[in-house]
């Protein structure tokens, strides 16, 4: 068949274009639980703290952080845009604010205390909460989502995170999010005394 080629084309461009259009909140429900997808971009700055637009802030370091080849002790805070896509520019949908703590004597770990506040869309001003141990080295990360506010109440999940893009020089990195919050379909309610 001569016009395979161009079907083939059209089909994979579709397909791309679907997959580009997906919304970065979506939720099904199943049974008596509602699962819900997020999948966005973080935008964190650690470029010093003279940038205007720097999102990432140090704290403290330890007596041995000097010295440390871990950096143990040193503890971070920010507060990172988040938004639909790659592009620092696309829609903003959230906050996501909290602790890194170096927390590894031998290796290179993070103790990541961190609250994706939404600010867009149906979820507007709910939050999930994550914590989580980081491998700094690994370039995938699995991170427990522990709890949540608003529409995620007594939300359980876990988010898989992963560098997107990553530029040493200027200290901006993309991160590139998908969590997967499990809560119940219906609001469960007190009707007690
Ligand atoms: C931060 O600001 C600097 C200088 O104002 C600019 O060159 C850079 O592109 C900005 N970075 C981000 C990630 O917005
Ligand atoms: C922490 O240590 C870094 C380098 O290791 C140093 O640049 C910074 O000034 C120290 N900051 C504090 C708050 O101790
Ligand atoms: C989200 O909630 C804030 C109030 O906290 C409101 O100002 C804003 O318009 C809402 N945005 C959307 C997209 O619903
Ligand atoms: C569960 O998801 C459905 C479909 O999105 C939604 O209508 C419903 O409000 C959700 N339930 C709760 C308790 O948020």
């Amino acid at each position: 068949m001569k016009n395979l080629p161009i079907a083939l084309t059209l089909i994979i461009s579709t397909l791309l274009s679907i997959a580009a259009a997906a919304p970065w909140a979506q939720t099904l429900t199943k049974g008596n639980k509602n699962i819900t997808k997020l999948h966005f971009y973080v935008h964190n700055l650690d470029g010093g703290p003279k940038l205007p637009n720097n999102t990432v802030f140090l704290v403290a370091n330890a007596s041995i952080t000097a010295t440390s080849p871990t950096r143990f002790g040193h503890v971070d805070v920010f507060d990172d845009l988040v938004t639909a896509a790659p592009d620092i520019r696309s829609e903003q949908v959230a906050r996501v604010q909290g602790t890194a703590a170096y927390a590894g004597l031998q290796s290179f770990a993070i103790a990541l205390n961190a609250h994706f506040y939404i600010t867009s869309g149906e979820f507007n001003r709910s939050t999930l909460g994550v914590a989580a141990h980081i491998t700094v080295m690994d370039r995938s990360r699995e991170v427990p989502v522990i709890g949540g506010t608003g529409a995620f109440r007594l939300a359980r999940g876990y988010c898989l995170s992963s560098i997107y893009s990553s530029d040493f020089a200027t200290g901006y990195s993309i991160l590139e999010y998908t969590i997967y919050v499990v809560t119940h379909s219906h609001e469960i309610v007190w009707t007690g005394a």
